[in-house]
């Protein structure tokens, strides 16, 4: 095509541009891309058909211009040295503690998970429990009034001044939110969320870029804090294109494992606290309840010591937390046999028994090789790497590891066994569960002599861990 007429579009575009104070744009309906004039396959994501012709209003109109703070004038830093967000409870600890230690006023929050997970329902027990204290709305896209009155009466907060909506056009909504103002607002969920500003259809990736812009505009604006609930794809990650995790201040996920009624809360991303935070839930007949102390869920205590199992702490977040590691190791009969790792990074797998091989003689080169983390949870802290390695050691040889053994630590191509960092933390919640024994990294516990109640090994090499067990 003439590279003539890209150059003399967008002039004909302003002109127009100037006379009607709108923007005829292509935006495309799979990633949200833009472009100046329709074609059949869009440039940016290559799908075809997908252009479709949308109005937006002059950019340079007052009510597109975003407003961080007043005005354009300049702070310096020491200026705002004594400004701190404002932070309040939602009532739910662990909820708070993913949050990084409450809510903020005119932050937006999604809340990414698979359907019947529990998102409606967390998000009605928090905005029930807010309401006690500010003025909190709640606007359903998905449920009828009627359904979100019955499921509030079930988890026994019927009686709470929350105010509800069901409304799924952005603009009506925030026309009830400035009438209503108020101090947190839920939207379950954006996917059934539509701006008139748009043709497409709800759910459309334009929609919910244009949709959610308009929300994170007037969280900043009016300080109100903003809960989004986002439907997630068959993949995993939240529908829409990754630009709708940018727009927001914190991305939080809502997991499980399959059958299990533990739901685990975690934050992939947080302008306001830890990413990888994690909060855990139980899915009850009157709700979600936190699980204060998880480290108890994660264990499957056996009654006499099993091969293939090793116990091992992990840092999620601020809070460690034990977990246990299954391997199963068994003749393959199969000319490349399988590592299967589920919880884990399967190349972390092949990487370890790699090692195992080369600096502690032990081949499983004709075994197939399972790995498991207990619970559904999944760990990508290389602190995991010294428990896996001898759980599969352990299935290997048939022999249990003791009972009241914790282990952790990361392990080097080269068979060096290298600290991870709070050792000591590890250490004591380990001990606080009732471990007497660690096999821990050298320089992970301090000279002072570690943790009461624990006896430590420190080992510095692979070959020194295997001498130790
Ligand atoms: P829901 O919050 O509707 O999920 P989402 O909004 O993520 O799609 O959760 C629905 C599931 O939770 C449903 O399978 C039933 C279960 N549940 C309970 O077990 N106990 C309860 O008290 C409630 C309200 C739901
Ligand atoms: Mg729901």
């Amino acid at each position: 095509m003439g590279t003539r007429a890209t150059i003399f579009l967008p002039i004909q575009r302003q002109t127009a541009l100037f006379v009607n104070k709108t923007r005829v744009l292509y935006v495309c309906d799979a990633c949200g891309g833009r472009s100046l004039k329709w074609a059949g396959q869009c440039p940016d994501c290559d799908a075809w058909n997908t252009l479709v012709e949308t109005r937006l209003p002059d950019r340079s109109s007052p009510r597109q211009t975003a407003k961080l703070a007043d005005g354009n004038s300049v702070h310096s830093l020491a200026e705002l040295e004594g400004r701190s967000e404002p932070r309040f409870g939602t009532g739910l600890g662990e909820l708070d503690r993913v949050l990084g230690g409450g809510l903020v006023s005119g932050s937006v929050t999604l809340i990414g998970g698979d359907p019947g997970i529990g998102k409606s329902t967390l998000l009605l027990q928090a905005a029930a429990s807010l309401s006690a204290s500010r003025p909190v709305l709640y606007i359903s896209g998905e449920e009828s009034l009627e359904q979100v009155g019955l499921r509030a009466r079930r988890l026994g907060v019927g009686e709470r001044p929350l105010q509800l909506a069901a409304e799924t056009c952005v603009e009506r909504m925030l026309e009830i939110a400035d009438k209503f103002k108020p101090a947190v607002l839920v939207v379950d969920s954006i996917q059934t969320m539509f701006t008139e500003i748009l043709q497409s259809a709800p759910g459309a990736v334009a929609q919910l870029r244009e949709s959610t812009g308009l929300l994170v505009r007037f969280a900043k604006h009016s300080g109100t804090a903003i809960f989004l609930v986002g439907h997630v794809t068959k993949e995993g990650a939240i529908a829409g294109p990754r630009v709708l995790e940018h727009m927001v201040d914190t991305v939080l996920y809502f997991e499980n494992d399959a059958g299990s009624r533990y739901r685990v809360i975690r934050a992939v991303k947080n302008r306001f606290g830890a990413a990888n935070e994690l909060g855990v839930f139980a899915m009850t007949e009157s709700g979600l309840k936190e699980v204060k102390n998880p480290s108890a869920i994660f264990l499957s205590r056996h009654a006499t010591p099993v091969s293939g199992s090793a116990v091992t702490v992990i840092r999620e977040g601020s809070r460690p937390m034990l977990i246990e590691v299954q391997a199963l190791v068994d003749e393959s009969h199969l000319a490349n046999p399988r590592r299967v790792a589920v919880g884990l990074d399967p190349n972390r797998l092949s990487m370890l028994l790699a090692v195992l091989h080369r600096h502690g003689g032990v081949a499983m080169f004709d075994r197939d090789v399972f790995v498991n983390v207990v619970g559904g949870l999944r760990v990508n802290e290389t602190a995991a790497d010294l428990p896996i390695l001898l759980a599969a050691l352990s299935s290997f040889r048939d022999r249990p590891l003791p009972n009241d053994l914790v282990l952790f630590g990361e392990v080097g191509l080269a068979g060096e066994i290298r600290p991870v960092y709070n050792g000591e933390e590890r250490l004591r919640e380990a001990a606080k569960h009732g471990f007497k024994r660690a096999i821990v990294p050298k320089g992970n516990t301090s000279r002072k002599g570690g943790v009461d109640g624990i006896q430590i090994t420190q080992v510095n090499r692979l070959q020194e861990a295997l001498d130790a067990i």
